[in-house]
């Protein structure tokens, strides 16, 4: 069987360092090892919590030029807005006519939103976001992705992708490849400027696509505690130091630690960071600032991935029809 990835970012908010060293870096790095690469920008997802189209908009054009700049090959990947590949809706609807609510009942996402409501459980809670791992699915299973690089957080949604494909291959016929998720380590939760992991829901973003002096100023805003130059430090729990060990090599990293141990200062150690982020983002930047005023190119670009990615997920969509009763009469 072939191997195919796949996995999406939903376009809500500007793209972060997490993005980048939790989605984009590692799966742009499976590229080669795979026989498809599938990536793709899940506009649909993000008009779940966001109602503001300006907002929408810019979100996926930076997430776009986000991908691009670092480094995706529109030539060796599939690269698609998932609202240009109609068939993946038409699969959703389909899934969800054999997805147990219960199973939805479950979801992580769903839960915490009604665990903040009092008195009323549904308050706040829209359709899109309780079928929100079933959209998840449809991605996925359009493509018979056999492999999929998430985040923890998401191992939960791919469980129910394998479930709501399993369902539906017992009830009609085995058309439908469960997909493997490709989970990151624990210890590579990106933190963001207030310790807890980088997420635009937070707040504590450090952004991506930023001149230097903004970077800078970014990191400059990591919370530590209130140790004095010269005192040792903690290497364990420390944000600046979990941030840096994404982006540093062996022995730079032994470097800092050694230099934790003689009690670097906060300001020292940020401005370290800097560094190595800085030195990674500079190609990035330089892509980013040679794309950005070229929206014809992007667009051409994006309608193109989608032509392709629709030559497979049409020929799929009949199958799956097919199976369902939903095709010609005979
Ligand atoms: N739910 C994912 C997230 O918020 C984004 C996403 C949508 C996705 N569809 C996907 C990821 C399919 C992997 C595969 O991070």
């Amino acid at each position: 069987m072939k191997k195919r990835i796949l996995t999406g970012i939903t376009t809500t908010g500007i793209p972060h360092i997490g993005n980048y060293v939790g989605a984009i870096r590692p799966a742009l790095s499976m590229v080669e090892d795979a026989d498809e690469s599938f990536f793709f920008l899940a506009d649909y997802h993000s008009i779940i919590k966001n109602n503001d189209p300006t907002n929408i908009l810019n979100s996926v054009k930076s997430i776009a030029l986000a991908w691009l700049s670092c480094g995706l090959d529109p030539n060796k990947s599939y690269f698609y807005k998932q609202s240009d590949v109609p068939e993946i809706m038409e699969l959703s609807w389909i899934l969800n006519c054999v997805t147990a609510k219960g199973l939805m009942n479950r979801a992580h996402a769903y839960k915490s939103a009604t665990s903040l409501n009092d008195n009323d459980p549904d308050k706040g809670i829209t359709m899109g976001l309780f079928s929100y791992p079933v959209l998840m699915a449809a991605d996925i299973l359009m493509f018979d992705s056999t492999h999929v690089p998430v985040g923890l957080d998401q191992v939960q949604h791919l469980e129910m992708t394998r479930d709501i494909a399993a369902r539906f291959n017992h009830l009609y016929k085995s058309v439908l490849t469960l997909p493997e998720p490709m989970i990151k380590e624990k210890e590579n939760v990106v933190p963001g400027l207030d310790g807890r992991k980088m997420s635009k829901s937070y707040g504590n973003v450090i952004p991506l696509l930023e001149n230097e002096k903004n970077l800078k100023k970014s990191i400059m805003k990591i919370v530590t505690n209130s140790l004095e130059p010269g005192v040792p430090k903690e290497t364990e729990n420390c944000t600046i130091y979990n941030l840096y060990k994404n982006f540093a090599d062996k022995s730079d990293i032994s470097a800092f630690e050694t230099s934790y141990k003689e009690g670097i200062s906060w300001g020292e150690a940020k401005e370290k960071l800097f560094q190595v982020i800085n030195a990674e983002l500079m190609p990035i930047r330089s892509k980013y600032l040679e794309l950005e005023k070229d929206t014809d190119y992007i667009n051409d670009l994006l309608s193109d991935g989608a032509k392709k990615a629709r030559s497979l997920a049409k020929t799929k969509i009949l199958e799956i029809k097919e199976v369902t009763g939903i095709t010609k009469i005979t």
